[in-house]
């Protein structure tokens, strides 16, 4: 199956597998690198990752207008229901799985922290696994979310990950030297960074990065350009 996956800048990503277009941590109109507007999307499904607002300032308004899906976890759906009107929502937890026409996800644990913009609790902050396709040629997916590196990552890598997103900016998050740790861990095919050069203080050199990748591990890296699309 051909799957295309374009960058907006930050950690927000389209995801269009066999027609199916899934949004991830829809931050566009205050992204200063996202070459779109949020008005301009218009997805089948929505991914949140956790609360902070980098990853979901515009959620509500897509979800409202597009009138799909939204999966995240449990706190963040109702806090999107009560405050927003959000009615089409999944909550799950860490480490439930759910059926949707493009194949599978499973939220997985991230090790970060998840306040809602007005400072409401948002749960636990997590990743997903989307398992893309059918049987006999799935794409496994691994967005990593906001996350340090931590070694229970590594049991996912008995499941073969193809596409690994990962941040590299450091200080919210893993930076650059401990995204290798996390690579190494989960040894995908191919490592896609992001969480980097949105603002000064997560600037990064994504090309000294990818030189890393090459040299100290056995996966591809691919560095993107915000607005850029690829196939996975
Ligand atoms: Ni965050
Ligand atoms: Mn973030």
């Amino acid at each position: 199956m051909k799957i295309g996956l374009r960058w907006f800048g930050h950690s927000t990503w389209m995801v269009n597998a066999g027609g199916s277009r899934i949004l991830i941590d829809p931050f566009f109109n205050q992204n200063p690198s996202s070459p779109v507007k949020a008005s301009e999307i218009k997805p089948h499904f929505i991914l949140i990752s956790h609360g902070h607002f980098d990853h979901m300032a515009d959620a509500a308004e897509i979800a409202n207008r597009s009138q799909c899906p939204v999966y995240c976890n449990y706190e963040i759906a109702q806090w999107l229901g009560r405050k927003h009107g959000v009615t089409n929502t999944i909550g799950m937890n860490i480490g439930g799985k759910a059926r949707a026409s493009f194949g599978e996800l499973q939220m997985v644990a991230a090790v970060h922290s998840s306040g809602l913009p007005d400072g409401e609790y948002g749960g636990l902050a997590g990743g997903f696994v989307l398992r893309l396709g059918g049987t006999n040629d799935t794409h496994n997916l691994y967005y990593t979310g906001d996350t340090a590196v931590f070694g229970d990552m590594a049991h996912l890598a008995r499941q073969g990950i193809d596409t690994m997103i990962l941040p590299i900016g450091d200080l919210f998050t893993m930076g650059p030297e401990d995204s290798i740790h996390a690579i190494q861990l989960i040894k995908p095919k191919q490592v896609v960074p992001c969480h980097y050069n949105t603002w000064p203080p997560i600037a990064q050199d994504a090309q000294l990065w990818a030189e890393s990748v090459r040299s100290e591990t056995s996966s591809v890296p691919l560095v993107m350009n915000p607005g850029e699309q690829i196939e996975i």
